[in-house]
């Protein structure tokens, strides 16, 4: 069975290797489930292409709007291998520290941890 792996993107630099995680993910045929704030929506369209965010949600194989609170990510028994953030701006960093699952990627963090 391929593993289940969540991918958080959140709004700092480096827009580029989110991408590039998401790529290897792919090309090890993890079942990808990604999760975009809408920070990230604007990095991504500054430091690669406009429509980079939506080039990336058309190659998902799960996707999920951040405020998607009851997306299954969101929920401790949804039996994943692991989840990645990147990048990690400063907000979604401190809100994971605290626990403030007051959005689905912070929430999808939350559980994981
Ligand atoms: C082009 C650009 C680059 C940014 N780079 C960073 C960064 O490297 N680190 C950071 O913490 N915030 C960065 N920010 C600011 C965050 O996007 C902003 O604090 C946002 O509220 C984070 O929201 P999020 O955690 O929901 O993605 C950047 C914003 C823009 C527009």
């Amino acid at each position: 069975m391929n593993p289940r792996v969540v991918l958080g993107l959140s709004g700092a630099s480096g827009a580029a290797i989110g991408l590039r995680i998401f790529e290897i993910l792919q090309s090890l045929g993890a079942e990808t489930h990604v999760v975009a704030t809408r920070a990230a929506e604007r990095t991504f369209a500054e430091e690669i292409a406009p429509d980079a965010m939506g080039r990336l949600r058309a190659r998902a194989e799960y996707w999920y709007s951040v405020d998607n609170i009851g997306a299954p990510i969101a929920s401790g028994s949804f039996p994943t291998a692991g989840m990645i953030v990147a990048p990690c701006s400063m907000r979604t960093l401190s809100a994971i520290a605290y626990c403030n699952a007051d959005s689905l990627l912070n929430r999808a963090a939350d559980v994981h941890l």
